[in-house]
């Protein structure tokens, strides 16, 4: 048997870890152990000092600031790698952000300032990074972003970040279009809820562990690594023919039409 790592050799850059419970960070850790070199965003003091202690045992890690919202910053970062590197293999999009007053009550109360920053994040900056990135991505590659169910259907509280997360698949769907050419793959990983440092701002969070875990096919919550084996299928040569696909990783929950009221 072949055992060589799936992504030895490759370098890919990651924007998300805010901590060690962070989707982005089980995806780097997978990642890591695959043979791959990485380099990280951070924002803000608090984050750089967490994600440093992370990495300090993967081997050659970059960790630089970057804002997404900020295209001086994205410049910025891509300058610095491109200092370090010649190449950039894939990315790995884990990044969103709205105000907690959006994801209380009803939809119809965000303001638009709140409505076009949320999309900002959440959605334009895969475009973004994944722009800057292309004259490093010489040799094609792959990129994904996360998104959450609350793109296709509306999911109670969930409000204007899943309008955001309509957008962002759909801007990796037209990416994926722009991109094949050039042979880079873009992707979304549809993931079920779980309990990150995000995710503990959305109210409904507790309802939605419940519902999945009781009503999903397989009877449980996603964790980070279900989702990590995922994008390393994404990210790899395991998906050398997928591209602008959304991939649910939710323990099947968003195959179903009703919930039974005999289930157990
Ligand atoms: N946790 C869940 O239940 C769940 C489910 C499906 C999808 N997702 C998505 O997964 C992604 C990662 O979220 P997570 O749950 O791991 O939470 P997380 O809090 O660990 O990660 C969110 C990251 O976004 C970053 N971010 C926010 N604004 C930014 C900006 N302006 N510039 C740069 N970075 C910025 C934060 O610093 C943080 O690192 C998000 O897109 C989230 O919507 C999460």
């Amino acid at each position: 048997m072949n055992n060589a790592k799936i992504l030895a050799g490759k370098r890919g850059i990651v924007f998300g870890v805010a901590n060690n419970k962070s989707i982005a960070w089980a995806c780097a850790q997978m990642c890591a152990e695959q043979g791959a070199e990485l380099a990280f965003n951070f924002l803000g003091d608090a984050q750089e000092k967490r994600v440093r202690e992370l990495v300090k045992d993967l081997p050659n890690a970059i960790v630089m600031p970057c804002d997404v919202t900020k295209d001086e910053q994205i410049e910025a970062f891509y300058t610095e790698i491109q200092k370090q590197w010649d190449m950039v293999d894939f990315i790995i999009h884990s990044v969103a952000f709205t105000e907690k007053e959006n994801l209380k009550d009803k939809f119809m109360v965000v303001t638009r300032e709140s409505f076009a920053s949320t999309m900002d994040i959440s959605a334009y900056s895969l475009l973004a990074v994944t722009r800057a990135a292309l004259p490093l991505m010489k040799k094609g590659g792959s990129v994904i972003t996360m998104s959450y169910y609350g793109a296709e259907k509306v999911v109670p509280r969930y409000n204007v970040m899943g309008v955001a997360k309509a957008a962002l698949e759909s801007c990796a769907k037209y990416l994926a279009y722009d991109l094949g050419e050039i042979g880079i793959r873009v992707n979304a990983i549809s993931a079920g809820p779980i309990r990150t440092l995000s995710s503990s701002a959305i109210p409904g969070i507790k309802e939605m562990l419940e519902n999945s875990q009781k009503h999903s096919p397989l009877k449980r919550n996603v964790t980070t690594e279900d989702v990590a084996r995922s994008a390393l299928y994404l990210l790899s040569d395991l998906g050398s023919g997928v591209t602008g696909e959304v991939l649910h990783v939710d323990c099947g929950y968003n195959t179903l039409g009703m919930f039974s009221s005999v289930e157990s």
